[in-house]
């Protein structure tokens, strides 16, 4: 394990019916808030009431941003914050998934930031361009989907719609005042949402596992534990989509997954996710979508590069899916984690194949070229265990078609 600092002082409201709370949260910050939610949101129309309802019982004026779309758009986010700075909002309050939480985050900061909004972000790990934020609004967070853990970190992540750059925001400034998990607004959520969020959340247990400090028994067992609660937890939600403690326990181990608390000490990169930011800002695909069609194709390329790496997918299969490693090879064991963890994902209907969410195959160079941009250092490396070159990451992409 790695010497590590951790912070996070988001205050957490957990538990089914809470977010009826919400008004009375949002008076502890002001008499006027900004509530954002996505442009489509008509399966929310009911939940806003309530949530209007809460907010005039607490006696806040509300200002509407209904514009957030999955993938949120620089160009919104830029809309938002001038309306946020003319109506002198005091709090900015966010219903929906990753999409709305970041911008949220964004635009809270950006209300007090003197320049645009775009200065914040960073592309890439090694190159801190970034003029990033040292003051926000306070933010009141409201996660109707079990995935990102957007709600407890101080993450977010955009999309630049003129240059079609997706990058983020790290910084402190930006985790919110209150977030509010209330389980029950994730039933609002279609099957295949409920899915790829699940899927997002597991990918960034794997990442940590397979690409931060190996020497960390205490994060692989829970990071090992997490990943068989939320496959189970899934599936049961998907037969029974009412079972709201099935729901609460997928929202909180979702939120664990990227906190802050299980990357501590594990200093891991999240070689993936840079090849999925570039997929959804060139195709505009769903975040765990995009991670459900590259770690099957990153898992195979990177378990046969040498016996460290097979041992270390071994280790998972055995753990995870209870695969016996006794008197066979690594790799046989890896490549059995691996096929059954992408039946997994087939088995709760996302898709595991660029061929399947129309990314064209003479793409792929473009693909490789754009990670090499965004996503790699200064050498040219996607950070990873080993670190992967531009031939690898060809590899890896047509693995995955
Ligand atoms: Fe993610």
């Amino acid at each position: 394990m790695l010497n590590f600092e951790l912070y996070n002082p988001v205050k957490i409201v957990f538990g089914p019916g809470e977010s009826s709370k919400t008004g009375m949260y949002a008076a502890q910050y002001g008499k006027k808030a900004m509530l954002v939610t996505y442009e489509q949101h008509d399966f929310f129309n009911q939940l806003l009431e309530k949530l209007y309802k809460s907010f005039e019982d607490a006696g806040v004026e509300v200002v509407q941003f209904y514009k957030i779309k999955p993938n949120p758009r620089l160009s919104d986010i830029r809309q938002a914050v001038e309306i946020c700075r003319k109506e002198n909002v005091d709090v900015v309050v966010a219903l929906g998934g990753g999409s709305v939480m970041d911008s949220v985050k964004i635009i809270a900061a950006g209300a007090l930031y003197k320049d645009d909004v775009w200065k914040m972000f960073v592309s890439r790990h090694d190159v801190e361009v970034a003029v990033p934020p040292t003051e926000t609004l306070p933010t009141i967070l409201i996660p109707t989907k079990s995935a990102t853990s957007s709600e407890s970190n101080c993450i977010a992540v955009a999309t630049n719609d003129e240059t079609h750059e997706k990058a983020y925001v790290w910084t402190p400034v930006i985790f919110a005042k209150v977030a509010i998990m209330d389980p029950e607004l994730t039933a609002t959520l279609p099957p295949f949402q409920t899915a790829a969020g699940a899927v997002d959340a597991i990918s960034h247990v794997l990442e940590a596992y397979l690409n931060g400090d190996q020497n960390s028994p205490v994060q692989d067992r829970i990071n090992e534990g997490l990943i068989t609660a939320v496959m189970d937890l899934l599936k049961n939600i998907l037969k029974n989509p009412d079972d709201m403690q099935a729901r609460a326990s997928l929202q909180w181990a979702a939120t664990l997954t990227w906190n802050g608390y299980l990357q501590s000490g594990l200093n891991a990169p999240t070689p993936c996710h840079q090849i999925g930011h570039v997929l959804s800002a060139l195709y505009d695909i769903d975040h765990g979508v995009t991670l459900a069609v590259v770690m099957p194709a990153f898992f195979k390329y990177t378990a046969h590069l040498n016996d460290e790496r097979a041992a270390r997918f071994a280790e998972l299969g055995n753990r995870v899916f209870g695969i016996s490693r006794d008197g066979r090879k690594d790799i046989e064991v890896a490549e059995e984690f691996i096929n059954k963890f992408e039946g997994f994902i087939k088995e709760v209907g996302v898709p595991t194949k660029f061929s399947e969410v129309n990314i064209p195959k003479e793409d792929l160079d473009k693909i490789a070229d754009d990670v090499v941009r965004l996503g790699c250092n200064a050498q040219g490396e996607l950070p990873s265990i080993p670190p992967i070159k531009r031939d690898g990451l060809m590899q890896i992409l047509k693995l995955a078609y």
